[in-house]
């Protein structure tokens, strides 16, 4: 088979550092033969800002869609909280998002046996779970227009977001997040303020209109935004997939992450519409931010973006075993008391990032051998 073609995007603060850790993993693999990859890394970010002037270089945009998936660390820090807006390091991952038409953000949350205990919930809520938030991300209030800062007349200003959708972008995040459930326990949750917004009353209406039509095997149910939140903490077991908008899909997979103990734990899937060949583009990227006061210091954890590319293998590559194998892993490390700072328990020694990530190739090596 020809080489899978990737595209690494470090970015900034511990992007590197767990990239880094990552890197070896991929490296593994190839040793291994398990699969060939050839990669090229490019600058997104903070770092593009300083080394470009920009978030992200055409160049890079267009490395981006030449490649069969693209792998993110993180983009963001204090050193770039002054550049005017359009420009921040958060833009050329939006402008990556939306110009590969990403538009279905896979988040899954799972509990892995080992880590019941770094949850700040009770055990009993929380072991065993295994939730999947879809998030659409290339619409909703991240690029509605209007937008902007605007100066009036009385010499107050005024800030402007749009929260829009349209029906063709419900029904194909709807659609990727029925077609999940059907692989799952077979039941969604569409989450919306069909209360006090339009686009959340269309939303509802639109999803309604696609289960009936195509999707009335799949167990449907619908809740507002807010209680939903709360659900989730009461018993986060009572979801199987979730499929919701861009902002509250941001705002509750962070909270799902802690469930998991960590956000340090969670990866996700960018996924665009399927092209002739069934092919997808896709970035894989983890939940979680730059984390500037941790970076540089051999603390963060890498697992997030680790399982992130065993995301890419999955979705992408279809590598079942591969990515089963990482996620094995992964389980093993855990088991084995391993614990970077964010999942230690109380007695546990602390790990470091690159500890972490010797003890899962220590652990590949292991079970590739047996
Ligand atoms: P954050 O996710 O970077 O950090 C939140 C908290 O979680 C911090 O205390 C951090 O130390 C901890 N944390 C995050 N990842 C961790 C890991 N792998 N291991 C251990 N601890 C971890 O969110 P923030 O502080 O609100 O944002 C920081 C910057 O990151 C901002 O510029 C923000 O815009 C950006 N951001 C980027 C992405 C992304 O690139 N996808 C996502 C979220 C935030
Ligand atoms: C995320 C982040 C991003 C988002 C930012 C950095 C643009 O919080 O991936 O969850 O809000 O989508
Ligand atoms: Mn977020």
């Amino acid at each position: 088979p020809a080489n899978k073609k990737l595209l690494i995007l470090p970015g900034d603060g511990i992007g590197p550092e767990v990239m880094r850790q990552v890197r070896r993993v991929i490296d593994w693999m190839d040793r291994k033969r398990r699969v060939t990859f050839d990669v090229q890394e490019g600058l997104v970010g903070g770092i593009a800002i300083d080394h470009h002037g920009v978030p992200l270089s055409d160049e890079t945009m267009a490395d981006a869609m030449g490649v069969d998936a693209v792998l993110l660390g993180a983009v963001g820090g204090p050193k770039w909280d002054n550049v005017s807006f359009d420009k921040r390091p958060e833009a050329g991952l939006l402008r990556l998002r939306k110009e590969l038409g990403l538009f279905a953000n896979l988040r899954p949350a799972i509990v892995f046996d080992a880590l019941v205990d770094a949850s700040t919930l009770k055990p009993d809520i929380v072991r065993g779970l295994d939730l999947m938030i879809v998030r659409e991300l290339t619409g909703g209030v991240y690029f509605g227009e209007p937008r902007g800062i605007e100066e009036l007349p009385d010499g107050q200003r005024r800030g402007v977001n749009t929260q829009v959708y349209t029906t063709s972008e419900i029904h194909r995040v709807a659609r990727v997040a029925f077609e999940l459930a059907r692989k799952r326990q077979n039941k969604l949750c569409s989450v919306e303020k069909a209360n006090v917004m339009e686009s959340g009353l269309l939303w509802r209406q639109e999803v309604t209109k696609l289960h009936q039509a195509e999707y009335a095997d799949v167990e449907l149910t619908h809740m507002y935004a807010d209680n939903c939140a709360m659900q989730l903490i009461k018993n986060p077991k009572q979801f199987d997939v979730i499929v919701t908008d861009n902002l509250f899909g941001d705002m509750l997979s962070d909270e799902a992450a802690m469930m998991t103990g960590s956000l340090g734990m969670l990866p996700s899937a960018s996924l665009g519409a399927p092209d002739e060949s069934g092919r997808r583009r896709a970035l894989y990227e983890p939940v979680h931010g730059s984390a500037p006061d941790i970076a540089g210091r051999d603390l963060a954890n890498p697992i997030a973006t680790l399982l992130s590319f065993a995301m890419m293998l999955r979705y992408s590559f279809d590598m079942n075993e591969d990515a089963d194998l990482i996620e094995k892993a992964v389980q093993t490390v855990l088991n084995g008391g391993t614990r970077t700072s964010d999942i230690m328990a109380p007695g546990m020694a602390r790990c470091s990032t690159s500890v972490m990530g010797d003890s899962i190739v220590r652990v590949l090596d292991k079970i590739a051998a047996s």
